[in-house]
């Protein structure tokens, strides 16, 4: 988030009156990260993401679809103003299995499906002839930031085995489906190596299809764009990303003999740089050579150090200006849980960070969060879900309230 739009001023301000931990999304960051994706026909945002229905309501004002892998996320897009249907359509439901009500509501409502197994394509066909489908493939390989965020090869649950294409465009036929497109998502994380093979693998896919007696009328490229989390990183140049798959787009209409769409589903490049955690430095302490600031926050509310070995970059906001010299800092939560550190290595291993001495009453900031952060918070040590604020220059907005215990009490409360 551009350091202009929170000053340190602000941030404290936020947390005085919102209180820490806190989410806090810059909504022009959004808007910058859309605006670079124009050239595609479709951006369809993967709102696993970051899935508050407000930011769903700023993605759907700037023309963005989105897409859903729950039956919460779909009723969450239409919450948020979505609407079932459209050309193209606003909102997909993608994923490997239908749970029984998910089916119900995506039949209900009419909405596409991007299957990722054959099964799915009998459950719906017999459940809703004629439904609008799309074929998730995996191509065989695949890339990701950590294996587990890789959804490509064959130790990956994802898509259609590539090898399958086939079987799958029969049993569309056999159903009376309507095929929409094809679908690849690899993982998250770009590689451009990995990218011109995807492209291709695309373009072999159609040919195939089209051999079969299949028409198509669009293709995703999937997300998987990657977002810079260290210092110095640079941003995806998302021209050169477009060049590719438009390439393979005009190959794959070459052999079609129309024109194709071309969607993008990202999630993480249109979120992650907007959001920022706010946490309030609690305790400090000496282990030994470690060095441990304690804040408010844990991967109840960001996971991704602890799951992947993530790093974000964090920042102090100092309440008193007495001396600070840098201080090799590692940085943990309230859980009661070990892996409850923010600077951490793949593998669990302390990586002690550079910042400066903390002191409890600071305020300590863990950037780039805005995606894969509070979506995937949890009530582990039943802690309340996080307040979310949202930025719009000056002014601002809360967009989720800060869960209570009550709350969490009254679920079991029959
Ligand atoms: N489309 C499909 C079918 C996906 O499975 C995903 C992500 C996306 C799009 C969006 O990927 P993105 O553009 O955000 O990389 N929790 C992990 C990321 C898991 C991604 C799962 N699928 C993290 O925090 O890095």
């Amino acid at each position: 988030m551009p350091a202009a739009t929170l000053t340190p001023a602000r941030i404290q301000a936020l947390a005085a009156t919102y209180g820490t931990p806190l989410w806090v999304y810059d909504a022009a960051t959004i808007r910058e990260r859309i605006a670079a994706l124009a050239a595609f026909d479709t951006i369809r945002f993967a709102q696993k993401a970051c899935s508050n229905t407000h930011i769903l309501r700023l993605m759907r004002e700037q023309g963005v679809k989105v897409d859903a892998v729950s039956r919460g996320e779909i009723l969450r897009a239409l919450a948020a103003g979505f609407v079932a249907g459209g050309e193209p359509s606003e909102i997909v439901f993608t994923a490997d299995l239908f749970d029984h009500a998910t089916l119900a509501t995506v039949v209900e409502h009419g909405i596409p499906v991007n299957a990722g197994s054959i099964d799915m394509l009998h459950q719906l066909g017999k459940a809703s002839p004629g439904h609008k489908v799309w074929l998730r493939i995996n191509p065989g390989f695949g890339h990701g930031h950590s294996n587990k965020t890789n959804t490509g090869g064959e130790h990956s649950k994802h898509g259609i085995w590539h090898t399958e294409l086939l079987d799958a465009l029969a049993a569309v036929r056999a159903h009376g489906l309507t095929l929409v497109g094809l679908h690849m998502h690899i993982g998250s994380g770009v590689d451009y190596g990995h990218l011109s093979e995807v492209c291709g693998a695309m373009v072999g896919l159609v040919k195939q299809a089209h051999a079969a007696g299949h028409d198509l009328h669009a293709i995703s490229s999937g997300g998987g764009l990657s977002t810079p989390y260290r210092e110095g990183e640079a941003s995806v140049d998302t021209a050169h990303y477009f060049g590719l798959w438009d390439a393979a787009r005009k190959q794959a209409e070459a052999l079609l003999g129309h024109a194709l769409a071309l969607e993008i589903e990202p999630g993480r490049y249109l979120v992650a740089e907007s959001g920022v955690l706010i946490t309030e430095v609690r305790a400090t302490k000496d282990a030994g050579s470690n060095h441990f600031v304690l804040v408010d926050a844990g991967f109840s509310e960001l996971m991704r150090p602890a799951m992947y070995g993530a790093y974000h970059a964090m920042s102090l906001i100092p309440s008193d200006d007495s001396e600070r010299p840098v201080r090799a800092s590692v940085v943990a939560g309230p859980l009661c849980e070990s892996g409850d550190v923010f600077t951490q290595g793949d593998g669990g291993v302390v990586e002690p960070r550079e910042l400066p001495q903390a002191k409890v009453g600071d305020l300590l900031l863990i950037h780039d969060s805005g995606a894969y952060g509070a979506s995937m918070s949890s009530n582990y040590n039943s802690r309340p879900l996080t307040a979310e604020v949202i930025v719009e220059g000056g002014s601002e907005r809360l967009i989720r309230r800060r869960q209570t215990v009550e709350e969490l009490l009254a679920l079991e409360n029959l």
